[in-house]
């Protein structure tokens, strides 16, 4: 039977093995959530970029350029990081650029791994399917905060594991971890996650709808993943 493990931090990548495994990146507030929004709405990929000079390179050379920083838009770019900023057909077929505070970084901090799937609650089920089909060892990828463990993240890996431990052997006391923190969660997953440190920060910014939308459940049925530096719907737009 494959494994599933999970990584609380992208600062713990190095402690992991990625070869012949598939790796599954979530930053559920917000840039996971946020790239299978664009790619349902029709976008043809998202590039993860590090920094605010590589976004503005590729917004040269055509790309739409979504920025965020501090969970705010970054001036000089078309597009920040909520979700709502995608649900629209004026993206359809275009190539976005992207960069977040977390979550393309943590793109970045994996190295080796087979393949690299977006983890969000909105296709959970669809990502699923896929991961079972695949039949091979799993290492979920939280992105954290500055580093720092998250809570959303992390419950979002005990879904996950909820949803593949008939199938799936699980491996490390992350894991375990992370399954119980979604256990304990899981009935009202915004009342528990009310207090934590992106959540907090997100309400001040005014984005109740954002949290409430990255928390729901199957709303779509893609699923991402990364290819060539981009990040495009599976399989449709991937012949991997
Ligand atoms: C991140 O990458 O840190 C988050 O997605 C930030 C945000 O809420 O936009």
């Amino acid at each position: 039977m494959p494994s599933i493990s999970v990584c609380l931090s992208p600062r713990l990548t190095n402690l992991q093995d990625f070869t012949n495994k598939i790796a599954v990146v979530v930053d559920i507030l917000r840039a996971t959530t946020t790239i299978s929004a664009a790619l349902e709405s029709g976008a043809a990929s998202v590039r993860p970029v590090e920094t605010l000079e590589e976004c503005n390179y590729w917004q040269s050379k055509g790309y739409l350029g979504a920025a965020e920083r501090g969970g705010q838009k970054v001036d000089g770019f078309d597009y920040g990081n909520s979700p709502f900023d995608y649900l629209n057909k004026n993206i359809s077929g275009k190539k976005i650029a992207l960069t977040t505070t977390n979550g393309t970084k943590t793109i970045y901090a994996i190295k080796n791994a087979d393949q690299i799937f977006m983890g969000a609650f909105v296709n959970i089920s669809a990502l699923t399917r896929v991961l079972l089909d695949k039949k091979k060892d799993i290492i979920i990828v939280c992105a954290g905060w500055n580093d720092e463990v998250n809570l959303e993240d992390t419950m979002f890996a005990g879904a996950l594991i909820d949803h593949l431990m008939h199938s799936f052997n699980i491996s490390d006391d992350p894991a375990i971890l992370a399954h119980n923190l979604f256990d304990l969660g899981k009935g009202d997953m915004f009342h528990f996650l009310e207090k934590s440190s992106h959540v907090s920060r997100l309400l001040k910014l005014g984005l109740k709808k954002d949290i409430d939308f990255c928390l729901e459940l199957d709303i779509f049925d893609q699923v991402s993943v990364l290819k060539n530096d981009e990040i495009m719907s599976y399989p449709h737009q991937v012949d991997v």
